[in-house]
C-alpha cells in the first residue's frame, strides 16, 4: 500500500546544503527533509580541510580577490553573479555557523584560525592566502553535526532511510517525489508545493574516487530522466591527492600547511610548472601535472603514482610553511589528525618520516542540474521549472565553472543552500499544491519491479566495474576524441546489458540488492551525459583536458552546456541518445585571460 504525504517543502538530502535549506525554509513554513541515509552519514561529513571566507583574521583579505580566484580557478566558465554572492555571503555564512555553535579552530586572540588552499590569492593572484576556516581536518564532520543539530532544535521532520527514485516533474511543474522506505520497502509518495534537491556528487561512474558508496546521483538522473536538462557534466575534479589506488582523499591542508610533491627523482616538480603558487596551484592543474610526470617517466619507481611529502624536515628545508616558519611533528599532528592517521592506517606509512604515495581521485561534479542564485531550476536559459529547486554540488549555480577551488564546495553548501531555503519558503507562502497525477508512483515502482523479478544473465558488479574502469581510464584527467567516443559506446553497450539484470534478492525489506542496481542504472545515466557532453566540447578548458585540443578556445566555447534526454524527432546530437543546448556565461568583473599561476 502506497503511503501519502503532504508538506509545503520537501528537501532530498541532509548534507550541508539539505541542512541548511531545511533550516532557513523551516522558519516561515511546514518543510520534511528525506534522505537515503542517516543525516549525520551524508559525505559532506567527509570534507576535510576547510570552508574559504575572506575573514581576514591572519592577514590582508577581501572578498574581491575570494571572487577573483574562484573565476579564475573556474577558467572562466563561472557565472561571475553567481561567484560575487559566494565571495561575499561566505562571509556572514562563517559568523553564522559560529552562531550556531560551530567549533571551529582559533588563533590565541580567540579569532576564528585560517589556513592556505590551492588557488586561494592576495592581491589579484600575487601570492597564497590563508583563507580557509577550518576545525583541523574535520571541518565538514562539524558543519553537518552542528547543522543538524541545530535542525533537530527547530523541529525539522526527518524521514531518515527514505530512498528518493523519481522525481515528479509534468509540464514545468514540480509536485513532490516518490521514494521506498529502506527498512520496509513501502512505497511513499510526497506531495509538495516546494522540492529542493540536495543530494550530493556522483563520483561512484569512476573507479578511483574519494566518494562514498552512496554518491550515486539517484535523484539528479531522476530530473533528467523526467526530461530535465544536465549543464556542464564534462567537467569532473580529480583531487591531487587520493590514497595511492583507493582514492580516499588525503586533504589539500596537508600542502596548505607546507606538504609538497615529490617525483621519482626527489624532485620538487610543481616549482617548474606553477613558478608562483606552486604546489597550492589549482587541483586540474596539480593533478595534469602529476600524470605528466608519470607520463614522462618520473612517477615513483616509474609507476603511475608520486609522493607526498609531509615530513617536518622537508617542509623546514623548503620553507614551505606559511611565511617560511618552522613547523613541528607536533603541530602538524594537530592540524591534520585525521589524514595522518589514514596515513598510517590505510598505507603502513609514517607520514613524519616517510613520504605517502598519492594519485588524483575523482571528488568533485562542477556540473549537475542547473539553477539560478536563488536554487531553483532552468529548464533552458529562459524558462525555469516551478517548484523545483537544487542545492549543493547536484547542483550548477554554475559558480564552479569548470574547476572548483578547494574549499569553494562547504561554502557553495551554506550560501546557496540558504538561499534556496528562503526561497522555498516565499514562493510556499502564496503558491498552491499543483495536482497530482493519477498514479504518481506507478511507472518507478514497475521499473522497480523489473529489477527485482528479472530472470536475467547480467550481474550489476560486473556492469558497476566495467563502467568505472571505462570512464576512469578514458574520461580522466587526459581525454582524446577517441578515448571518449569509446567510453561512450561502451557505457551505452552496458546499459543495453543492465536490461537483464538479475539481483538475488527477491524481498521487499531492507533490499540493498534492488537498491543498488537501481543506483548503477542511475550512474549509468550520468556516466553516459559525462562522456557525451566531453566528446562534444572541443576544447580544454579547466578539468576537461583535451590532448587533441589542448587550448582553451573562448570564441567557440566560452559557453555551458545542457544536455537533455533525447525527445523524439528534436534529438539533434550524440546519435539520437541525446540532445544538447547551451547557456551564456555571465561575465560581470573578470574577463577572460591566460590562466596563470
Ligand atoms: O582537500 C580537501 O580538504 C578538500 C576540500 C574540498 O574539496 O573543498
Amino acid at each position: 500500500m502506497t503511503q501519502h504525504h503532504q508538506f509545503d517543502a520537501i528537501i532530498v538530502g541532509a548534507g550541508g546544503a539539505g541542512l541548511m535549506a531545511a533550516l532557513h525554509a523551516s522558519k516561515a513554513t511546514n518543510v520534511a527533509v528525506i534522505s537515503k541515509l542517516y543525516p549525520t552519514r551524508s559525505h559532506t561529513g567527509t570534507a576535510q580541510g576547510g570552508i574559504a571566507a575572506a575573514l581576514a583574521n591572519m592577514e590582508e583579505d577581501h572578498w574581491e580577490w575570494h571572487m577573483y580566484d574562484t573565476v579564475k580557478g573556474g577558467d572562466y566558465l563561472v557565472d561571475q553573479d553567481a561567484a560575487e554572492i559566494l565571495a561575499r555571503d561566505a562571509i556572514d555564512s562563517i559568523i553564522e555557523l559560529e552562531h550556531m555553535g560551530l567549533p571551529f579552530d582559533r588563533t590565541p586572540e580567540g579569532r576564528i584560525e585560517q589556513r592556505r588552499f590551492g588557488g586561494h590569492t592576495a592581491e589579484f593572484g600575487a601570492r597564497p592566502v590563508m583563507r580557509a576556516c577550518k576545525s583541523a581536518d574535520r571541518t565538514g564532520h562539524m558543519i553537518l553535526q552542528t547543522l543538524y543539530q541545530n535542525c533537530i532544535k527547530q523541529q525539522v521532520r526527518f524521514f531518515d532511510e527514505f530512498f528518493v527514485v523519481d522525481i515528479l516533474v509534468e509540464d514545468n511543474v514540480c509536485r513532490g517525489v516518490v521514494a521506498i522506505e529502506i527498512n520496509s520497502g513501502e512505497v511513499h509518495v510526497f506531495h509538495a508545493k516546494a522540492t529542493l534537491i540536495a543530494a550530493g556528487g556522483f563520483g561512484r561512474i569512476f573507479s578511483v574516487t574519494s566518494n562514498a558508496h552512496s554518491l550515486t546521483g539517484d535523484p539528479v538522473a531522476s530530473a533528467f530522466r523526467r526530461g530535465l536538462p544536465l549543464e556542464d557534466m564534462e567537467f569532473f575534479q580529480f583531487h591531487p591527492t587520493g590514497i595511492y589506488r583507493m582514492g580516499i582523499l588525503l586533504s589539500e591542508a596537508a600542502r596548505g600547511e607546507g606538504g609538497v610533491f615529490l617525483n621519482d627523482k626527489g624532485e620538487r616538480f610543481m616549482e617548474r610548472y606553477a613558478p608562483t603558487l606552486k604546489d597550492l596551484a589549482p587541483r586540474d592543474m596539480a593533478s595534469r601535472f602529476i600524470y605528466q610526470e608519470v607520463k614522462e617517466g618520473r612517477g615513483i619507481g616509474g609507476k603511475d603514482y608520486v609522493y607526498l611529502d609531509i615530513r617536518p624536515d622537508s617542509i623546514n628545508r623548503y620553507k614551505s610553511a606559511p611565511g617560511g616558519r618552522m613547523v613541528t611533528a607536533h603541530e602538524l599532528e594537530a592540524k591534520l589528525p585525521d589524514i595522518i592517521e589514514m596515513m598510517r592506517v590505510y598505507m603502513g606509512v609514517e607520514p613524519m618520516t616517510e613520504p605517502v604515495p598519492i594519485q588524483p581521485t575523482a571528488h568533485y561534479a562542477m556540473g549537475g542540474i542547473p539553477t539560478d542564485n536563488d536554487g531553483q531550476v532552468l529548464y533552458d536559459a529562459k524558462t525555469k521549472v516551478v517548484g523545483l529547486y537544487a542545492a549543493g554540488e547536484c547542483a550548477c549555480v554554475s559558480v564552479h565553472g569548470a574547476n572548483r577551488l578547494g574549499t569553494n564546495s562547504l561554502v557553495d553548501l551554506v550560501v546557496f543552500g540558504r538561499r534556496g531555503g528562503k526561497a522555498v519558503a516565499e514562493f510556499c507562502q502564496t503558491a498552491d499544491f499543483a495536482p497530482l497525477p493519477p498514479d504518481p508512483e506507478a511507472e518507478i515502482v514497475a521499473e522497480l519491479e523489473r529489477i527485482r523479478t528479472t530472470e536475467g544473465t547480467e550481474r550489476g558488479a560486473i556492469i558497476r566495474d566495467e563502467m568505472q574502469k571505462i570512464m576512469m581510464d578514458n574520461v580522466g584527467v587526459f581525454r582524446t576524441a577517441e578515448m571518449m567516443q569509446a567510453a561512450l559506446t561502451k557505457v551505452r553497450e552496458l546499459k543495453d546489458r543492465f536490461t537483464l539484470i538479475k539481483i538475488d534478492d527477491k524481498g521487499k525489506r531492507y533490499n540493498t540488492d534492488l537498491l543498488e542496481t537501481f543506483e548503477l542504472g542511475c550512474l549509468l545515466d550520468l556516466a553516459e551525459v559525462t562522456a557525451a557532453a566531453a566528446l562534444r566540447r572541443n576544447e580544454s578548458r579547466g578539468a576537461h583536458y583535451r590532448d587533441d585540443y589542448p587550448a582553451r578556445d573562448d570564441d567557440n566555447w566560452l559557453k555551458h552546456s545542457l544536455a537533455y534526454r533525447a525527445t523524439g524527432s528534436s534529438a539533434t546530437v550524440a546519435k539520437g541518445y541525446l540532445r544538447f543546448g547551451e547557456r551564456p556565461v555571465v561575465i560581470t568583473k573578470f574577463e577572460p585571460k591566460e590562466r596563470k599561476y
